[in-house]
């Protein structure tokens, strides 16, 4: 196959639209099958419903708004939004971490390391050395983020549990460049 010439920057707000589509197909894609309930119809309703829409729009919406840690992959022949991570900084019991909050490569696109550059680009806007990320046990993400060197914690996550559509989805918490301890 051949490789996408694309380009990471920062998002522009009229790309709202754009990204809240690459998240929903992404997310769609990736959970397929992977636990009870996970058939691509009901992920499609899901993302679809009304309160998820206004609920991502808003995310998306206050990401785009802070600009930073945020960026967006884009086809270099259309500028058509093709990926989107964020990185965010936050305070844990072991100090300040960059954590990926959110990282989704439309599907065509998967393994063309879109998603690597993305990781680079979200976390070389912070310093932190430690970066975390919440991963969904099942997914093909797992493996995506053990690539990149990142290892899973002891630390316990509750479930995303979506009962309207029976659906449980277990999540691990996974690390980088985890400081020595003092
Ligand atoms: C996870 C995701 C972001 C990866 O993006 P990507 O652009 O396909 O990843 P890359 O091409 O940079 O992958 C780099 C390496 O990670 C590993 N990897 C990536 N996807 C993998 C998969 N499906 N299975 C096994 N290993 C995988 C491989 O080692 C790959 O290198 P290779 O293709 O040379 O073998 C993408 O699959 C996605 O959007 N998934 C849905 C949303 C999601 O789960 N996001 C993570 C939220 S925590």
């Amino acid at each position: 196959m051949t490789h996408a010439n694309v380009l990471i920057a920062r998002p522009q707000t009229e790309e709202l639209r754009d990204i809240l589509k690459v998240h929903q197909l992404a997310f769609v894609a990736a959970h397929v099958g992977t636990s009870p309930g996970t058939t691509e119809h009901a992920l499609t309703a899901l993302v679809n419903a009304p309160r998820a829409i206004k609920n991502k729009t808003e995310y998306w919406r206050h990401a785009i708004g802070r600009n930073i840690g945020i960026h967006v992959a884009r086809l270099a022949v259309n500028n058509m939004v093709i990926g989107v991570g964020e990185g965010i900084a936050i305070a844990t019991d072991e100090g300040m971490v960059t954590k990926i909050a959110s990282l989704y490569i439309q599907p065509e696109f998967w393994r063309q390391r879109i998603g690597s550059r993305l990781v680079g680009a979200a976390t070389a806007d912070f310093t932190y050395p430690t970066q975390l990320v919440e991963v969904a046990a099942a997914t093909n993400a797992v493996a995506f983020w053990d690539g990149l060197g990142f290892k899973q914690t002891e630390r316990k996550l509750p479930p995303i549990s979506i009962p309207q559509y029976d659906i449980s989805i277990p999540l691990i918490e996974m690390r980088r460049n985890v400081a020595p301890l003092a």
